[in-house]
């Protein structure tokens, strides 16, 4: 569904040059939950970036669906991957109502007539657990978890066929932070969604993700099926980050690499 070839990205900063991403290949496949992991600047966001068409890469190839996607998007293309991001303040416009923000991509992507926007906007708040009065509110009246379930309907709103979710539940408390997850989750059933799920938390890609990626300094450490790659990881860099997973049942240990 989604073909990465040979991705590289550099960075200049006055004299200094970081090698964001070197040389990535993967594939993603419909209804993939493919889970992106790896240390703070290992390249996470660039990739996404990238294949949201916010970056220009230096080298390689994107595909979608076998179309090959350039960094100027057309309407549909735009319409089919949306993003949530980590922190729902800084991409919620705090000057917009909920409304206003949520009906936005319904009139960018034409979703639905005009007259039955606010309807779609009421539907859209109650998938994601919140009610509509919600609607006339405005971002900085609303707790973390209530934001980032506003940034999921936005992004729901567009129809689209792909999540790239970059950390959406970590600026969470932990209950919130399982409350989130487990509306993703629903969500990406109802709707056959594909994500890309960024996250630092292993025992979230545990229980989640059906593949994963583990990114090292720009380049792919190792990827595959997320059983195979915690059961029998290739590289010393994999078997250390999945052992620093916390664990809390003997089942968990069992399941982590000797
Ligand atoms: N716009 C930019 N300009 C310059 N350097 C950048 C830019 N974006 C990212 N970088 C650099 O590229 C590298 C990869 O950054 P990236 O944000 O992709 O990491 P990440 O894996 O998402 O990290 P984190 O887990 O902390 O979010 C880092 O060294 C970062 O400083
Ligand atoms: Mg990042």
């Amino acid at each position: 569904m989604i073909k990465i070839k040979n991705i590289s990205k550099k960075f200049f900063i006055k004299n200094n040059e970081v090698q964001a991403l070197n040389k990535i290949n993967l594939l993603i496949e419909e209804k993939d939950c493919f889970a992106v992991v790896g240390e703070s600047g290992s390249g996470k966001t660039t990739l996404a970036n990238i294949i949201l068409g916010i970056y220009q890469q230096d080298e390689g190839d994107i595909s979608f669906f076998e179309k090959q996607l350039f960094k100027k998007r057309n309407l549909e293309e735009r319409k089919l991957i949306q993003y949530v991001q980590q922190n729902p303040m800084s991409t919620l416009n705090p000057k917009k109502t909920i409304f206003s923000t949520i009906s936005l991509p319904l009139k960018i992507h034409k979703i639905v007539k005009k007259d039955e926007i606010e309807e779609r906007v009421k539907k859209l708040l109650s998938y994601v657990g919140l009610n509509p009065e919600f609607m006339v509110r405005y971002p900085d009246t609303l707790s973390g978890g209530q934001k980032q379930r506003v940034a999921i309907a936005r992004a729901l709103a567009a129809e689209p066929k792909v999540l790239i979710l970059d950390e959406p539940t970590s600026a969470l408390d932990v209950i919130v932070q399982s409350k989130v997850l487990n509306l993703l989750l629903k969500i990406k059933k109802e709707f056959d969604l594909t994500y890309i799920f960024i996250t630092h938390d292993l025992s979230v890609v545990r229980n989640i993700a059906n593949k994963v990626v583990v990114m090292n300094k720009g380049e792919i450490e190792e990827s595959g099926e997320t059983k195979e790659v915690f059961l029998h990881p290739k590289s010393q860099y994999t078997r250390d980050l999945i052992k620093a997973i916390p664990t809390v049942t003997d089942k968990e240990d069992a399941v982590k690499p000797k």
